[in-house]
């Protein structure tokens, strides 16, 4: 058994339309030694192939994971093409090193493969912060709007949606609803909400979560440091408060934020979102610079510190683990995982359809230009 520590995190819920904070813990394993992490990797190499298992992983989990899952014909990836990529795959087993919905919606669209993950506990403030029983209330209380809902839910809330979203391609279902005259009940996140409503004009009813780690970057603090970096661009993932993105060179998801940092003529960017993305930009580019956005002011001190304590939980050892003995598998209500198949294959069959592009290692000439539902502040 790995030694882990458990952390305490707060988090904001929306109790009968008020917001008010709650906590959660988060179980982080131990970084393993430089031995035992060499033999860890090769244990997890051995398993993959041993129990025909494709690693999904994402940017936000540790480098070691995001490695392997590439070295091994797996992904690593932002929500949409870990999704989009999930299903494609003929293999019986897929592993999920990210976060619990990630792992849920691999399950939703694939029932018949066997979805494991690393720690069945790892949640997501967004999650959270949005209890299906009381956000089906919230709907029923406002027939007439569609309902589009973040991936970042649980499997109960995305089948009570018209739609589920990324954020790689929020914008452009939004716009859509919009210009069929369709108003939007949207949920959870209200930043990214409040910034889509803001670049599309759509009517949208926000729910009020908010994701732990985004939440706490500062714009007082980033223009200090955009004064110290005068030529770095800003990029930032629109989870981040209206007055962070307000700085931003370019907004988008973590793929997309790849994307402009190769696209953009800099060679300096300050990245506002989980520094857990940095391990793929410096691989990528390492002839350019990041640097992490501020998190806290002067004197006080980080919740979250720019990484997410859920996507922490995701270890070697308990990777390995899990390949091991097939425990942490996830399970869904076959009825609930019927109706949230609906919304998430309408995403993915709207993003195929709009070629919304999801590999950060893709082309961007032939992507059609420089990001899919991404843009300025
Ligand atoms: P992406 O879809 O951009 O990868 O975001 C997922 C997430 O949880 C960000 O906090
Ligand atoms: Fe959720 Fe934020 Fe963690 Fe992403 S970074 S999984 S939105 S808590």
């Amino acid at each position: 058994m790995h030694e882990s520590s458990t952390r305490i995190v707060e988090f904001e819920r929306q109790l009968a339309g008020v917001a008010c904070t709650a906590r959660a813990w988060a179980r982080v394993p131990d970084a393993p030694g430089l031995e035992e992490r060499r033999e860890l990797k090769e244990r997890i190499r051995r398993l993959l192939a041993e129990r025909s298992a494709v690693l999904l992983a994402h940017y936000y989990v540790e480098p070691d994971i995001q490695d392997l899952a590439e070295e091994t014909g797996g992904c690593v990836a932002d929500s949409l093409e870990m999704a989009r990529f999930g299903r494609a795959q003929e293999a019986p087993t897929l592993v999920v090193a990210g976060v619990r919905f990630m792992g849920e919606t691999a399950k939703i669209l694939n029932p018949e493969k066997r979805v494991l993950m690393p720690d069945l506990d790892a949640t997501c403030s967004l999650d959270l912060g949005c209890p299906a029983e009381e956000f089906s209330a919230f709907c029923d209380r406002h027939p007439e709007r569609t309902v589009v809902v973040y991936a970042n839910t649980s499997a109960a809330v995305k089948a009570r949606a018209d739609w589920v979203v990324t954020s790689a391609i929020a914008l452009d279902v939004a716009r859509h609803l919009h210009e069929r005259g369709e108003k939007i009940l949207w949920a959870p996140d209200r930043h990214l909400g409040a910034y889509v409503q803001n670049r599309t004009g759509a009517d949208m009813l926000l729910w009020r979560g908010a994701c732990v780690v985004h939440e706490e970057f500062k714009a007082l603090e980033l223009e200090a440091l955009k004064k110290e970096h005068p030529r770095a661009k800003v990029l930032v993932h629109p989870e981040s408060p209206a007055d962070v993105i307000k700085l931003a060179d370019a907004v988008g998801s973590t793929t997309q934020i790849i994307k402009a940092a190769q696209a953009l003529d800099a060679d300096e960017f300050i990245i506002a979102t989980d520094n857990g993305m940095l391990h793929k930009l410096r691989m990528l580019m390492p002839e350019k610079r990041f640097i992490e956005a501020p998190t806290a002011g002067a004197g006080a001190s980080c919740k979250s510190c720019a990484h997410c304590p859920w996507m922490a939980m995701n270890g070697l050892a308990n990777l390995a683990e899990t390949l091991d003995t097939g425990a942490n598998e996830i399970q869904i209500d076959p009825e609930i995982g019927r109706r949230a198949y609906r919304p998430i294959d309408r995403m993915l069959a709207f993003a195929e359809r709009r070629n919304v592009s999801v590999r950060a290692s893709g082309d961007l000439a032939r992507d059609g230009g420089l990001f899919g539902g991404v843009g300025p502040a």
